[in-house]
């Protein structure tokens, strides 16, 4: 079953950075792209890196710990095409953002 969840309000994570947030034993990373919202897991799937401490540039995050790159609106791997990580669908509403789980 879908639920949605309230994550973050819009202010808490800055244009063109990501934040890590664990919700209802989940973790989330959270990114802002010039004003829009994606989500996707904070786990890399190399070895379990925090992706939302990863640096963000336009739509590619670059893993903090060895470097793979991923597409946040779509969760591909620009670096290894059979990597796909988890999307979470979000939404805005007034200054709140909301995933589905
Ligand atoms: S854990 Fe992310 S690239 Fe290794």
């Amino acid at each position: 079953m879908i639920e949605q969840v309230k994550i973050a309000l819009t202010s808490d994570v800055p244009v063109n950075h990501g934040k890590v947030i664990p919700v209802k034993g989940e973790v989330i990373a959270l990114f802002n792209v010039d004003g829009k919202f994606y989500a996707i897991d904070n786990a890399c799937p190399h070895r379990g890196g925090p992706l939302g401490e990863g640096d963000l540039e336009g739509c590619v995050v670059t893993c903090p710990w060895h470097g793979w790159n991923f597409d946040v609106t779509t969760g591909c791997s620009h670096d290894i095409p059979d990597e796909k990580i988890k999307t979470y669908s979000c939404r805005i509403e007034g200054e709140t953002v909301w995933v589905e789980l």
